[in-house]
């Protein structure tokens, strides 16, 4: 256990307003740079792009929909990490999904797709490492810089963990199941004390194809298969996002279209390697990159589960204490996850030169657990562990073979062990100073006052069912934050207390039932999404960081576009408990719930971003001085490249001839008199 001393720190800007302009807006006093936009050359031998639909070679560029992303410090010359420089560093970020309409001259051509087009889309997706300097106080990235790297979904990953050749893993392209190509729909991220980065697989299962008929082959062959793939949503009839298994392949060996059709070919080896129907199982995983060496192979760490990967950040790291790692399922009703390592942490494994390494130290062999919240305020962390809890070949829900087949099927060990179903889990952050884990669960349309069908009821966990005016849908709309506090403070704890630290909501909304926090027009707020703490290291006796809440909404943006608020974060246990009635749908229940965010808690939007944007990814040079964050997806609802509905971020310059398109990209956030931003 660890001794806290919380000093306070004020919020040091006056709170941005709502705002429906195509720009991003800050507080007074701060800048905005525009550094590393969609389609940005990493190599001095690719031409700037056109932004007009024409441009190739994305694997030399920035990709599409920036997400995710660290900074690690470089030393002032050559690769190695130093992480006390806030002037040089590597910028290493999510490449997460796509906008279609605007990667091509005239939109997508329809099926059958064009493979120069399907290379372009496929390339946009992944991860960039790229180098970032500042000099003379303006911020670039280092076009030519060797470390530059593109990860892309044809990239080669190596498996690790207790479910390395296994036989689901095996594919026409990895006989052994020991690896695998590239990584896809990347999301959150997760900094690791020893200088790598976590990358992690989302909604993966969108882009596989499974013909109708496939389930009958497969019962011949593997019947548990098709439990497994109709839980993570890989059902019959999926064409897959983009189309691109209806490629025909200038080289007709090619696979790296028809690998996205996971359908079983019954006349082919029953062992899954003649063909790809196992390639969904390649996927789901959290992945680690070592950004310092470019020529390093990802390891997919299949030691933490298999699920739809928003996030994966660790608790804090102190030295003989076995470390945590903390995720979220994004999908309504799924669950929130620890990870907790065999081995003790070593602190002088914080500056080791083999990374990958140490990752395989305590990210390889541990212990999985699922969350269960309770109505008195506690919870507690249930193993996913093979043998314990009745997860063994005779589990009602699914028999489970051995722990590989627990890993893989993650989400049905969950349900084996009755986990609670949760919001749509987010990114997850854990408080440096007080350990403490918050996790944004951002909204969920199946949330009833009472359970029916595939609707789950409201609980004490996930306490809101309503309807917020335009729309008439019922759910939790604007979503909330959990956070949990770990029993005696520490990584290892198997229970844990909790409440919500705070509800989305409209400030116009009722303050009984649904505006449970008391957001006023200073910091309401709905969908948070991207979460992180700051606590600048030269900040002289701070030991209270600031939370920063990312937003990734579609119910209040008639009011205003997505943004970025700071918090000073207090603790569990802050607010006691409210009751909460939902009437919603012609249904009405009341339950307990816990709240969090005490009066006199601050909490102020910082930023508000350009038109249908979301705003996600965050992370600061280790002064605190600069704030790299993305804009994802701006101007994503237009319906024709050529009247694009954002013209960010040229319009941030003033540029605003309506034809430009739109990128994403990141940008990095600087206060002017060169202080600490936000304090
Ligand atoms: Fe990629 Fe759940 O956001
Ligand atoms: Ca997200
Ligand atoms: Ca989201
Ligand atoms: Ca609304």
């Amino acid at each position: 256990s660890v001794t806290v001393t919380v000093t306070p720190i004020t919020l040091d800007f006056t709170a941005v307003p709502h705002s429906l302009a195509d720009v991003v807006t800050v507080p007074s006093g701060y800048s905005v740079t525009v550094l590393y936009r969609l389609g940005d050359p990493i190599n001095g031998n690719v031409a700037a792009a056109a932004n007009n639909g024409t441009d190739t070679n994305y694997a030399q560029r920035a990709g599409d929909h920036h997400d995710g992303m660290s900074y690690f410090g470089l030393a002032a010359s050559g690769s190695n990490p130093d992480p006390t420089n806030s002037t040089r560093g590597l910028l290493v970020l999510n490449h997460e999904n796509i906008t279609q309409l605007y990667l091509h001259a005239n939109g997508p051509t329809a099926s059958p797709r064009p493979e120069s087009e399907a290379i372009k889309e496929i390339e946009c997706h992944g991860v960039s490492v790229v180098e970032v300097a500042r000099s003379n106080g303006q911020w670039a990235y280092v076009r030519s810089s060797s470390l530059n790297r593109r990860i892309t979904p044809n990239t080669p990953m190596a498996f690790s963990g207790p479910v390395k050749g296994s036989a689901w893993l095996k594919t026409a392209y990895s006989p052994d199941g020991t690896g695998g190509r590239g990584t896809i729909n990347n999301c959150a991220n997760g900094t690791m004390a020893w200088n790598t980065y976590l990358t992690n697989e989302e909604n993966w299962a969108g882009y596989f194809r499974r013909n109708n008929g496939d389930a009958t082959v497969r019962s011949t062959i593997d019947a548990k298969q098709n439990v497994s793939l109709a839980r993570y949503g890989i059902r019959e009839g999926r064409s897959g996002n983009y189309g691109w298994t209806t490629v025909t392949p200038s080289d007709s060996s090619s696979t790296v279209f028809r690998r996205w059709n996971a359908t079983a070919t019954a006349t082919l080896a029953t062992d899954g390697t003649a063909d790809f129907r196992n390639e969904p199982f390649q996927f789901g995983w959290v992945v680690e990159i070592d950004p310092f060496n470019p020529n390093s192979t990802p390891r997919k760490r299949t030691a933490l589960g298999r699920m739809n990967h928003e996030g994966c950040q660790s608790g804090r790291m102190i030295a003989g204490v076995r470390p945590a790692f903390y995720m979220g399922d994004d999908a309504q009703n799924e669950y929130i996850y620890k990870f907790v390592s065999a081995t003790p942490w070593s602190a002088s494994d914080a500056s080791a030169s083999d990374r990958l390494a140490v990752g395989d130290k305590y990210l390889d062999n541990g212990t999985l657990y699922v969350a269960k919240f309770n109505a008195d305020g506690t919870g507690q962390w249930l193993p996913l562990v093979y043998g314990q809890n009745g997860l063994s070949s005779s589990n009602s829900v699914y028999p489970f073979a051995d722990q590989a087949d627990v890993l893989i099927n993650t989400r049905l060990a969950g349900d084996a062990l009755g986990a609670t179903k949760m919001d749509r889990p987010e990114w997850t952050a854990v408080n440096p100073a007080t350990g403490e884990m918050y996790c944004t669960l951002t909204n969920n349309s199946s949330r009833k006052p009472v359970a029916s069908g595939s609707n789950t009821g409201v609980d004490w966990a996930n306490p809101r069912s309503y309807v917020d005016a335009p729309s008439t849908s019922v759910g939790n709309r604007n979503g909330h934050i959990i956070r949990l506090r770990e029993a005696n403070d520490t990584t290892e704890a198997t229970s844990f207390t909790w409440d919500v630290y705070a509800f989305g909501a409209g400030a116009d909304l009722d303050p009984t039932n649904i505006n449970l926090s008391g957001l006023d027009a200073t910091n309401d707020f709905s969908s948070p999404d991207g979460l992180w703490f700051s606590l600048p290291s030269n900040v002289a006796g701070q030991q209270t960081p600031v939370m920063w809440i990312q937003t990734d909404d579609g119910a209040f943006t008639d009011v205003t576009n997505c943004m970025m608020l700071a918090a000073i974060p207090g603790r569990v246990g802050d607010g006691g408990t409210r009751s909460v009635t939902s009437s919603a749908g012609g249904a009405s229940a009341t339950v307990t719930t816990r709240i969090g965010k005490a009066p006199g808690v601050t909490l102020k939007r910082f930023l508000v971003g350009p038109k249908q944007c979301e705003i996600t990814g965050i992370h600061s040079t280790p002064d605190g001085t600069s704030v790299f964050i993305n804009i994802q997806h701006p101007g994503e609802d237009a319906s024709s490249p050529a009247a694009p509905t954002s013209n960010w971020p040229d319009s941030q310059a003033g540029n605003a001839a309506a034809t430009i398109r739109p990128r994403s990209s990141t940008i990095v956030i600087t206060k002017n008199d060169g202080g600490v931003v936000a304090i």
